[in-house]
């Protein structure tokens, strides 16, 4: 039998509803949100609003692209948390609304969860392949750096996880310093391919065991900019390219490290990443050559399924709804999870 699972994402700054059937992407649709760039960060309440005003045509629109009517939809899976609550408040109404006028079921879904099932969403054209348990996924967003161990769908054991900044956070923050937009991580990706990484030195974090940190290595960048501009005033203008280019570096030889680590403590040789940052160019060819090296498997999702989506959420409902784990109505998104 067909099972056919409409996703909707709403956590943070990025509207997005998605179709799947029997695990095949059907479509994925994703409204950003521009509001927030002048802002140089995402505004809790703008992004409430704009979600507002994005999700029925969002929802309609990722409808009609997978060519089918609502009344098709076997359940609503939407993202519960975590995130900013007014963002969540408006996917789980709406989910809530739509799943009482059409009398199907709502399964809650956890956003980290759906990060790492990104590695399970199938394509109608082309086979993918799919990471084996158990494998570990280096989860690297906005919002969250955290080592999972996979042990089976919705099996994920945190064992490590960031102390204080996300990776993506520190790519943002020291974006925003060198007067860079929002959000920071793609461009500095960008520029750091004309730039020397070895040029700038950073502070390498040391923190026990898994977990990790990324606040010195964002203060030690803010020294370096403030003694070479008290001496040039056009310091960072001038050198751009070499100062993303170290800094990417730095950011890209921490998660390695312990992501390299962790494999070899648990014995595991199935590697993916996932997230917003997982986007960047020069952590995939990193990890893309540590698997290669060591003969591990590196699992580097496409980049339509690295920042915030419904398609994932759409998997991870579709595990839920196959163990017949369902959601009541009353159901309340939560900040965290
Ligand atoms: O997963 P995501 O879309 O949202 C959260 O759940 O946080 O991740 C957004 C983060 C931002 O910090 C953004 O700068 C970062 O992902 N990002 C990147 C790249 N593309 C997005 N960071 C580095 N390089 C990229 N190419
Ligand atoms: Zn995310």
């Amino acid at each position: 039998m067909d099972i056919t699972i409409l996703g909707i994402e709403s956590s943070c700054d990025d509207t997005s509803a998605a179709v799947i059937r029997n695990g095949v992407l059907l479509s994925n649709v994703i409204a950003s949100q521009a509001v927030h760039v002048k802002y140089g960060g995402v505004v809790p309440e703008l992004a409430s609003r704009a979600h507002q005003q994005n999700i029925i045509p969002v929802v309609d629109t990722a409808i009609k692209e997978a060519g089918i009517t609502a009344d098709k939809i076997d359940a609503i899976a939407f993202t519960r948390g975590p995130g900013l609550l007014g963002s969540l408040l408006v996917g789980v109404s709406f989910a809530k609304g739509l799943a009482l006028a059409k009398d199907i079921p709502l399964v809650e879904c956890n956003h980290l969860q759906g990060h790492v099932f990104s590695h399970f969403i199938d394509m109608p054209d082309r086979e993918v392949a799919h990471p084996a348990f158990p494998f570990l996924c280096l989860l690297v967003s906005g919002g969250h750096t955290q080592l999972i161990v996979v042990r089976g769908p919705l099996e994920m054991e945190i064992v490590g996880t960031t102390i204080d900044d996300a990776a993506g956070e520190a790519f943002d923050k020291c974006a925003k310093v060198m007067g860079l937009p929002y959000p920071g991580g793609p461009v500095i990706d960008r520029l750091a391919k004309e730039g020397n990484p070895e040029r700038f030195a950073f502070a390498k974090p040391r923190v026990d065991g898994f977990d990790y940190s990324f606040s010195g290595l964002k203060t030690s960048f803010l020294y370096t900019l403030r003694d070479h501009v008290a001496e040039n005033p056009n310091f960072i203008e001038e050198n751009k390219a070499d100062l993303c280019a170290s800094l990417q570096k730095a950011i890209i030889d921490t998660l390695l490290n312990k992501l390299i680590k962790c494999a070899k403590e648990y014995g595991i040789k199935d590697i993916a990443i996932a997230g917003g940052v997982s986007a960047n160019s020069g952590l995939r060819q990193a990890v893309a050559e540590a698997c290669r090296r060591r003969g591990w498997r590196a699992f580097l999702p496409e980049l339509k399924f690295t920042t915030d989506n419904a398609a994932m959420i759409a998997m991870v409902g579709l595990y839920h709804y196959n163990r017949g784990e369902f959601t009541s109505l009353d159901i309340a998104p939560s900040a965290k999870m």
